[in-house]
């Protein structure tokens, strides 16, 4: 460790330096939280106010129809025109959008001009296949500027963007594209990961095989030059349909509360959830938190190391960067390709100054060790971020003195897919506890309560809960309403239901301890435990299946299932490693189970229902609990 540098222990509560505090955009939080407190609308509407609108709003909020909430209805508004367009009158139109880092070392700035210019290019070309306001476009790429590119052209035209990220495979790649009726595909030749070649192209076509899908054309971008399928009439390349696409693409004028996207998401049944986010919202809830959480400034280099196919890519890689007109990294490949200090070099040649990433990539970086980042001059980094699952006090402890130099506070923001952006934070001026992500964002109210719904006492767990809303809240299931009520909001009526469990301590800092439903975080990834047995049933050899989580070292949880064999199947070694690679086959490989264990019977309850915290407290050696619902 560098010498001045503090150091701190698990219980130690890091205040900011004078440096942080003076260059901090908010300065103080008490009396911002306060205001927003008690004027949410009015706080909401001002931050609406620094974003350009065709038309203002008549009304912020309507809350006349809950929990179906509506955001500043009759607002005339895009996304696409306050993340570029509104830039091109500034000298911002210069200034650069993303720093591009291919796994190979390839390298690619694009500006602000530039990016508007391919965005409204390739908005024409959808509009050329046909593409019409409202129509659902599904997008599988890599780690590549187009990514955005074709996010930002959907929602231009007033397409429904669905990214589904490139590590799922076919059957997830399949079951998104029939649920969200797309015609549109569009995907990469193949994309580079830890220094091989994900074959997307080839995926594509094997979810579109049986030909039931409604997906008329397959737009392929070209990033590794490899061999492909092609089906002739289906199939077109990215750069032909480019260089005939004008550049002159008018913005289409939204309702703000058309939507934007639908992002898919696991929860408690195996059929992934499409959550619906709105322009006007979801632009002025991402906007602010990333302009106050970290502090974006016009010098900054900001890196969010997270994949575009992720709600964090979406909402702080995408569009909140964008609409702060914020310089942004984006790096192709694997974090430890070809060596553990990929990131540290990333970062000391860039000078990134805001790094946010998972801590799963942080457990993963402290095995390698420290010497990893003390190679590179990291003096350039100022905040630091945390998402995606509890960072455990070590990993932050490790992240703040090995990768921040002692110098940089740890943003922990707890958020998900449906929250649309950061919703428990700190600000650079928050005094920090590792392993908290500290207080509710402006204008936000949480509370733990218990099963009944009452609130629960300082330092008991019970579950999350937030009882306002907030502009970037997720406003249904795209084609099951009904779903979206009984999932978050009928449990406790009046109240969101994050389906965590957390505490809060004497201080008011809430302590996010895990999901309390059937959904299991993998690396920082969202699985459902219901989607990894279909895909071991889909195996000739599974009669039954159930798989739980169990805690990993790095990877936060990893995948243990109990399989059940058809009769006249043995279960051999072999055989097992055959189910996991069947599951990374049909899945994609983050869903591969750690283990697969034959058993010839699993618990259940009377009505039939799998009891998994029995298998987990069974493998880990705990109590069994209430069992009196058990059939055996
Ligand atoms: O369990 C919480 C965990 O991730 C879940 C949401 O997952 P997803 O929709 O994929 O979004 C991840 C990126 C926002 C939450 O229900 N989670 C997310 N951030 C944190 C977290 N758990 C603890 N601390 C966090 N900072």
């Amino acid at each position: 460790m560098q010498d001045g540098v503090v150091t701190l222990d698990h219980k130690s509560v890091y205040r900011p330096s004078e440096e942080v505090i003076a260059r901090a955009r908010i300065k103080d939080w008490d009396a911002l939280s306060a205001y927003a407190a008690e004027n949410p609308l009015a706080f909401w509407a001002e931050r609406a106010e620094e974003l350009e609108w065709f038309k203002r709003w008549d009304q912020v909020l309507d809350d006349s129809n809950k929990p179906f909430f509506k955001w500043f209805v009759g607002g005339k508004f895009n996304i696409v025109h306050n993340a570029l367009d509104r830039h091109l009158t500034t000298w911002r139109r210069n200034k650069v959008a993303y720093i591009w880092q291919g796994e190979d070392f390839s390298e690619r700035m694009i500006a602000y001009g530039e990016l508007h210019r391919e965005v409204s290019k390739f908005a024409n070309v959808l509009k050329s296949l046909g593409v019409q306001k409202g129509d659902r476009v599904t997008i599988y790429m890599g780690r590549v500027i187009e990514l955005p590119v074709a996010m930002l052209a959907c929602a231009r035209i007033g397409a429904v963007h669905s990214v589904v990220y490139g590590g799922f495979s076919v059957e997830a790649l399949r079951g998104r594209i029939a649920d969200s009726q797309s015609k549109i595909v569009v995907t990469c030749d193949g994309a580079y990961v830890n220094g091989k070649v994900v074959e997307l192209k080839q995926i594509v076509d094997d979810a579109l095989k049986p030909g039931d899908l409604p997906v008329e054309k397959v737009i392929v971008y070209r990033r590794t030059g490899r061999e492909i399928g092609w089906v002739e009439g289906r199939d077109h390349w990215w750069h032909d349909l480019m260089a005939q696409a004008s550049p002159n693409c008018p913005v289409e004028v939204m309702d703000a509360e058309d939507p934007l996207f639908i992002l898919y998401t696991s929860g408690s049944t195996g059929k992934p959830k499409a959550l619906l986010h709105t322009h006007g919202g979801y632009a002025v809830y991402t906007y602010t938190t990333l302009r106050y959480v970290f502090d974006v400034q016009d010098e900054d280099r900001y890196w969010c190391a997270a994949d575009p196919g992720w709600i964090t890519g979406h909402s702080y890689i995408v569009y909140a960067p964008l609409m702060n007109g914020v310089t942004s990294i984006m790096y192709e490949g694997g974090p430890s390709y070809p060596a553990p200090d990929r990131w540290w070099s990333i970062v000391e040649q860039y000078r990134v100054s805001i790094l946010y990433c998972a801590p799963t990539a942080i457990r993963g970086f402290m095995r390698f060790g420290e010497e990893w980042p003390r190679k590179h001059d990291m003096s350039s980094l100022r905040l630091l971020g945390s998402v995606g699952e509890p960072i455990n006090p070590e990993a932050w402890l490790w992240f703040y003195h090995n990768v921040g130099g002692g110098r940089c506070p740890i943003m922990d923001t707890w958020w998900q897919t449906e929250t649309g952006g950061f919703m428990i934070t700190p600000l650079p001026v928050v005094p920090l506890k590792p392993g908290s992500a500290t207080r509710p964002f402006f204008g936000i109210k949480a509370e733990v309560v218990d099963d009944a719904g009452n609130p629960v006492k300082p330092n008991e767990e019970g579950y999350l809960t937030i009882t306002v809303p907030w502009p970037g809240m997720a406003r249904t299931i795209y084609g099951d309403p009904d779903r979206y009520v009984q999932t978050y909001w009928a449990r406790y009526p009046g109240r969101y239901f994050t389906g965590d469990s957390a505490r809060v301590d004497e201080d008011g800092y809430f302590w996010i301890i895990g999901r309390v439903d059937d959904v299991l975080k993998v690396s920082g990834y969202r699985l459902g435990t219901a989607e990894v047995e279909s895909a071991l049933v889909s195996h000739p050899a599974v009669a039954e299946a159930a798989a739980i989580g169990l805690p990993h070292e790095v990877r936060g949880n990893a995948i243990y299932t109990y399989v059940i064999l058809r009769a006249g199947y043995e279960g051999t070694p072999e055989l097992a490693e055959e189910l996991r690679q069947h599951v990374a086959k049909v899945m994609g490989p983050i869903a591969r189970p750690e283990r697969v264990e034959f058993v010839t019977r699993l618990p259940k309850t009377r009505s039939g229902k799998i009891m998994r915290r029995v298998l987990k407290a069974r493998a880990l050696g705990l109590p069994e609990g209430d069992l009196t619902t058990l059939e055996e």
